[in-house]
């Protein structure tokens, strides 16, 4: 069932900080709408993270069959993975409405109150990045998450009195990329968490299917694998991918995606067959050639590469380290043999110092044979 949450409010703001965002921040009114016609509307829809979907259908159903507001939810897992998405569909699926905000919006307790005391039973109250709100407005959440009730201070010093106030009953649904940051009292509040995985190719070849029949893009099915095979796991990844080789096939090409053509455009952005762009390759590069596979410290890297450190640590290494490139050690990040094979070099079986040479090219018989 397609609930009658606000359309205007699909488009709010959506963490929008995530390392996958990069693209999000400058979409065009254009593409942004594009983003919001390709969200799931109900669970139906929504493919992949079929233990989450199971156990989320049975929360929601089970409420609704008792007639009660279902427990508070968290959904937690890296960017682009469909948390917001979830949120809009429990809405959705109770029929209620979506209010959205972010912890980082929700400074003062003042701000909370405001949106807590115009909630109205049923509805359902989105926090993103959850992980960041302000301490006194997550106090406030406590009582709110338990009692529906909050205190309301008036006044200042000793003379301050607090009214309680009854809010309606409603379901939070938080969203954190970053569930370890979580205090727990704010973490045990919530009644299920969903834990959100990295999808297998297969489900982001479906969803990228399904995405370019909504956009009437011409795509085969073994494009849509290639699209999906360099998406990192990631249903957002895999529907910009889809976008931008979309842009390449109308106008380099007669707008059909095949699999050369989706092959070709993704050359050009420089997306590789494991979907490492060309960042990710650079700190590859320098681990590799200058730093002959390391261990070599995040700052030196992160030098290298001309980043800063925080960006290589929370943009690129998760996803080296997850794609079985590099590790990190105690005495820093090592390369494995993976990562010589993806990029071609040979693994120096020389003395330190030597230069690194590409697979390609015969050293010849060198001084040690
Ligand atoms: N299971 C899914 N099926 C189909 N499309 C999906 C699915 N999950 C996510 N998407 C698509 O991926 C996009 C990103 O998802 P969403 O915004 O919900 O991620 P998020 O987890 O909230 O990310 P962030 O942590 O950055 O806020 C959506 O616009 C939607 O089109
Ligand atoms: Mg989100």
């Amino acid at each position: 069932m397609a609930g009658p949450f606000d359309a205007g409010e699909l488009h709010a703001p959506d963490g929008g900080e995530g390392p996958d965002d990069e693209l999000t921040a400058t979409l065009t009114p254009f593409d942004s709408d594009v983003e919001g016609a390709l969200r799931p509307r109900n669970l139906s829809e929504f493919i992949g993270q079929e233990t989450v979907r199971e156990q989320l259908d049975l929360v929601l159903t089970a409420a609704t069959r008792r007639g009660v507001v279902p427990d508070h939810l968290l959904f937690s897992g890296p960017p682009g993975l469909g948390k917001t998405s979830l949120a809009m569909i429990v809405a959705a699926e109770l029929g209620g409405s979506l209010r959205i905000t972010s912890g980082p919006a929700l400074e003062r307790p003042g701000d909370l109150a405001a949106m807590l005391s115009n909630l109205v039973e049923g509805d359902v109250l989105f926090i993103d990045e959850i992980h960041r709100i302000a301490r006194p407005a997550e106090e406030m959440l406590y009582l709110a998450m338990e009692d529906f009730r909050i205190d309301i201070m008036v006044g200042k010093g000793p003379g301050a009195t607090s009214i309680p106030l009854e809010i309606a009953p409603f379901t939070l649904v938080g969203a954190t990329t970053r569930s370890g940051a979580l205090t727990g009292p704010l973490r045990d509040r919530f009644g299920f968490t969903a834990h959100m995985d990295f999808y297998s190719d297969a489900d982001l070849a479906r969803i990228v299917s399904r995405a370019s029949e909504i956009l009437a893009i011409p795509l085969e099915p073994d494009a849509a694998t290639e699209i999906a095979g360099r998406s990192r796991g990631t249903p957002r990844i895999a529907n910009r991918l889809l976008r931008r080789v979309r842009d390449y096939a109308e106008v380099r090409a007669d707008g059909r995606i095949t699999v050369p053509v989706a092959r070709a455009a993704l050359l050009v952005y420089e997306v590789d067959e494991l979907g490492l762009d060309r960042l990710d390759r650079a700190v590859l590069r320098a681990l590799l050639i200058q730093h002959e596979g390391g261990p070599v410290g995040l700052s030196t890297l992160a030098v290298a590469v001309g980043e800063e450190s925080s960006t290589l640590e929370e943009v690129c290494e998760p996803f080296l380290v997850r794609a079985g490139l590099l590790s990190r050690t105690p005495r820093g990040r090592v390369a494995t043999t993976a990562a010589w094979d993806h990029l071609g070099l040979r693994r120096p079986d020389r003395a330190p110092g030597q230069a690194v040479l590409p697979v390609d090219i015969d050293p010849g018989p060198g001084p040690r044979g």
